[in-house]
C-alpha cells in the first residue's frame, strides 16, 4: 500500500471561516474526510497534517524520507517564498503534487510565483476542495507510470 502524506500550510486550519468567497465554506476537517475517502479508493494510506509553523512542517517532511511514497501539499502562503520548504521537499526525493484551492494565477501578482512548482511533478489550482482529490489522482497516475 502506498503511503501518501497530505500537507497543509499556514492558515488552512481557518478554512470555513477564512475568506469564504475565495476559499469556499468547507472546513479542513471536511477536506480531510474527502481525502481519506479518496485515498482509500486509490489504495493509499493517508497521513494528513496541517501546521502554521514552518519548522514543524519541515520536520514532518523530513520524517517522510524512506517511509512515504509521495506528498500532496497545499503550502499556503509558503508557496510564494519558502525556499526552506522547497529544499525540504527536494531533500526527501519524493514525488510532490502541489495543490491550491484558489486559482493563484488569477489573483494578486505575488501569488503567481510558486517556488515549489519547479520541484513538483505538477500543480493543481482553482478547484476548491476538489483540487486535493485531483492531486491524489495525479499522484496515483504518476506512481503507476514509474
Ligand atoms: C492557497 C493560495 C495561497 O496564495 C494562500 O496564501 C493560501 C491558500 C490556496 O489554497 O488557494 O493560504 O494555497
Amino acid at each position: 500500500m502506498s503511503k501518501v502524506l497530505v500537507l497543509n500550510g499556514p492558515n488552512l486550519n481557518m478554512l470555513g471561516i477564512r475568506e469564504p468567497g475565495v476559499y469556499g465554506t468547507e472546513t479542513l476537517a471536511y477536506i480531510e474526510s474527502l481525502v481519506r475517502e479518496k485515498g482509500e479508493a486509490l489504495g493509499f494510506e493517508i497521513d494528513f497534517f496541517q501546521s502554521n509553523h514552518e519548522g514543524l512542517m519541515i520536520d514532518r517532511i523530513h520524517c517522510a524520507f524512506g517511509i512515504a511514497n509521495g506528498i500532496v501539499i497545499n503550502p499556503g502562503a509558503w508557496t510564494h517564498y519558502s525556499y526552506a520548504m522547497r529544499d525540504a521537499l527536494s531533500a526527501v526525493s519524493l514525488p510532490i503534487v502541489e495543490v491550491h484551492l484558489s486559482n493563484i494565477h488569477k489573483r494578486e501578482a505575488f501569488r503567481h510565483v510558486s517556488v515549489i512548482a519547479p520541484i513538483a511533478v505538477g500543480q493543481i489550482a482553482g478547484f476548491g476542495a476538489h483540487s486535493y482529490l485531483l492531486g491524489l489522482d495525479a499522484l496515483a497516475q504518476h506512481l503507476q507510470s514509474k
